[in-house]
């Protein structure tokens, strides 16, 4: 017997996710801004949440994910019956292309979104259609003009990743009611904490029926390591993902934490205020040493080099220093180094660094 075994289609074109680098060969206290997490780390009573949570490992979790959905839907403001909880938002963006998209169907995401919506859609057998965006901003009539009668879903962040830019809710609007009727909008919210009184879109979904939010613990609420997300959307939808989802997909210990750091409201001011305080000094730190920047909505820098030898040196240059940045070649942005913006000390050292750098280099 000649054996014929084959992945379905799709699944070898996926180029596998990069995450932002961790660790400097010979180094030990690398000061690592490369994969835009909490530099307040977490919130303590999510630490003991969770440790207390493991004494009671040998039991299975709770399915339905009730008290978190709860505690979401009171600090939200939102309906828990339209909520589902999954293994970080990433969990809910493959739920999104496992349940919608299939062979034959497109799913678009813009030119430098976020990799994730590319490695889902193919790995449901759909067909990713990356759309252009307009100076690094996502643009919405050349993702209406991209959509077809196949389009299943639209991806956007907002703010996005490794832009850091944003547009505005009347623009997100004449996006939803724009699309074809059969393809649903997904509005990334991984980093709307940092946008002061911004829901995320969650009012959108509201008034619509083809919007679904995703959320994160992992950026504002230092969980990245736990692997916390969830989305929000039309009763119809979220019935229809948690179909898909595996019923103890969530550990006690990652609900128990997530719950407790959503109710920590002081912990997201406290790290909102310090984030949009030092991520203009960053800037504007950058700026002075000839490094522009988008105005970033999120809690990272996306600096831009004169070309691709200016930024691949600096990020040598810098890794030689102990500081780790994240390279967005493979985002279509190879003359750009993403810095999430660190404490104090951190934004000082880095932007000190590259100031150094390019007093030698240009
Ligand atoms: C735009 C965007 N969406 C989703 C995610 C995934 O986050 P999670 O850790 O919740 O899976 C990230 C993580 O970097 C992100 O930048």
């Amino acid at each position: 017997m000649t054996r014929v075994i084959e992945p379905q289609p799709k699944i070898l074109d996926i180029t596998l996710y990069q995450g932002g680098p961790s660790k400097i060969a010979g180094q030990d206290n690398a000061v690592k801004l490369s994969s835009n997490e909490n530099p307040f780390g977490t919130p303590d009573g999510a630490k003991a949440a969770f440790t207390k949570a493991a004494h009671q490992l040998h039991r299975y979790p709770n399915t339905d994910h009730s008290a978190l959905r709860q505690a979401i839907g009171d600090v939200h403001g939102l309906d828990p019956q339209q909520i589902i909880v999954g293994v970080g938002s990433d969990e809910i963006i493959t739920f999104l292309c496992q349940a919608y998209a299939g062979v034959g169907d497109e799913v678009i995401h813009t030119e430098h979104g976020f990799s994730m919506y590319r490695i889902s859609t193919l790995a449901a057998g759909a067909t990713p259609v990356c759309v252009p965006e307009r100076e690094r901003v996502v643009d919405v009539d050349a993702i209406l003009a991209a959509c077809t009668n196949k389009t299943k879903i639209v991806f956007i962040a907002n703010p996005a990743n490794p832009t850091g830019t944003m547009i505005g809710q009347r623009e997100v609007s004449r996006l939803a009611d724009g699309l074809p009727p059969q393809a649903i909008l997904v509005l990334d919210g991984a980093y709307a904490e940092y946008v002061e009184a911004f829901d995320g879109g969650a009012a959108l979904i509201e008034t619509r029926d083809n919007v679904v939010m995703t959320r994160t613990f992992s950026k504002i609420y230092g969980l990245g390591g736990a692997r916390i997300g969830w989305g929000y959307g039309p009763q119809e939808i979220i019935d229809t993902l948690n179909r898909v989802r595996g019923p103890f997909n969530m550990s006690e210990p990652q609900l128990a934490a997530a719950e407790a750091a959503v109710k920590d409201r002081d912990w997201v001011e406290k790290c909102r205020e310090e984030n949009t305080r030092l991520r203009a000094w960053l800037a504007e730190a950058l700026m002075e040493h000839g490094v522009p920047s988008d105005t970033s909505c999120a809690n990272f820098v996306l600096a831009r080099f004169i070309d691709n030898d200016e930024a691949e040196n600096c990020d040598a240059y810098l890794k030689s220093n102990g500081l780790l940045v994240r390279r967005v070649a493979g985002y279509g942005l190879p003359n750009c180094l993403r810095i999430t913006v660190g404490d104090e000390s951190s934004c000082r050292r880095v932007a000190h660094t590259i100031g150094q750098f390019l007093e030698q280099s240009r």
